[in-house]
């Protein structure tokens, strides 16, 4: 059935068909029809000291402003990561901003963090009722300047403390200028070092200690990888969740596409961000959490990223073109991998 759905919403902008498909899911979950969306794979995981439905999540972007928390619990992910959230409401670029390849099975983006505001968010999640995990992936207003953007992180952080399982702070999205630069080592640990005493305070104050994250790119060289890795060590992080879209275009060379601005993903980017978990588990040793993102296409690709040493991993551009079973077959393959 999903596959008549896809030919149908394919026809129509991205964008549009997206909202489309999941007003539709919202509903079904309203309607209790979860059965018909998708099978829920119960497979527990214990990571971070909390427990997850089964190790396939939802990945950052896809839900910015908690709009469809239902349905996509019902859909079967066993965690939902909800944002990327800014401080305020702020429309993104102008559209159009996402564009398919379907003969790469991949995707370009350059909506640029648009969302609703982190109050926003927070009314919704409040709202929600549902047994899965839910994360909530932080970012900084395009207008904020570099310098301050920890304000912007640690107002998101306050905002978002009570309600989150746990928090990723994004510094890997391409389409906020200068966003990456703060993954280099001083820089990363001007902001980490403040963000997790921030933390320290909120647990302290609410007997709730919530995790949080550093999600990275795809596009760091080798050595800066390393020290990447290296200082979020030393700052005492939580976890890293590996990667974002990748600026690379190697891959769709040629597609008419292939020029858009903004961060590749899908196909294109399975074999690097395996690269990329494998040696953030190779540097880390075998306690760092690792969430895994980045062109799982297929059940198959979700058991590499696990056996690359990821605890967890998370869907977008293999949701969009697969659909709900890609849900299931994943976490169903993942429980009989035993990883
Ligand atoms: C349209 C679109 C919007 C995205 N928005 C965000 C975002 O707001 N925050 C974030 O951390 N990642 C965002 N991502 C990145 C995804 O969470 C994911 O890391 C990346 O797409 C690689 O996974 P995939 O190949 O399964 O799509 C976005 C990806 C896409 C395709």
């Amino acid at each position: 059935m999903f596959r008549a759905v896809r030919q149908l919403l394919f026809t129509l902008p991205p964008e549009r068909a997206h909202a489309i498909a999941f007003a539709g899911l919202d509903l079904a979950a309203r309607l209790h029809l979860a059965g018909y969306i998708g099978d829920r794979v119960e497979d527990p995981r214990e990571v971070m000291g909390i427990t997850f439905r089964n190790a396939v999540g939802l990945a950052a972007g896809l839900d910015k402003d908690g709009e469809h928390i239902a349905g996509l619990a019902a859909a079967g992910f066993g965690f939902l990561e909800l944002g990327t959230v800014t401080p305020r409401p702020q429309p993104g670029n102008p559209r159009p901003r996402l564009f398919r390849l379907p003969s790469h099975d991949a995707l370009i983006n350059r909506l640029g963090f648009n969302n609703q505001g982190v109050e926003h968010l927070i009314e919704r999640v409040a709202r929600a009722d549902v047994d899965v995990p839910l994360g909530i992936n932080i970012g900084k207003n395009r207008d904020t300047p570099l310098e301050a953007a920890l304000d912007d992180y640690l107002h998101c952080l306050d905002a978002v403390y009570a309600l989150a399982d746990y928090v990723v702070v994004n510094l890997s999205s391409p389409n906020t200028p200068g966003l990456r630069s703060l993954q280099a080592a001083r820089e990363l640990t001007d902001l980490i070092r403040p963000l997790l005493a921030r933390r320290d305070e909120l647990a302290a104050a609410s007997d709730r200690r919530v995790p949080v994250l550093v999600k990275i790119a795809p596009d760091l060289a080798d050595d800066d990888l390393s020290a990447t890795v290296d200082a979020l060590m030393e700052c005492g992080i939580d976890g890293i969740t590996a990667t974002n879209t990748t600026l690379a275009r190697d891959a769709v060379a040629g597609h008419r596409h292939a020029n858009e601005a903004g961060g590749l993903s899908g196909r294109p980017l399975t074999e690097r961000a395996t690269a990329v978990v494998q040696r953030v588990r190779e540097q880390a040793g075998p306690q760092l959490p690792i969430i895994a993102v980045g062109g799982i296409m297929s059940a198959a690709d979700a058991v590499e990223k696990m056996q690359a040493g990821a605890n967890l991993i998370q869907l977008y551009t293999g949701f969009i073109y697969h659909g709900p079973p890609l849900i299931a077959e994943s976490a169903r393959a993942i429980r009989a991998s035993g990883r």
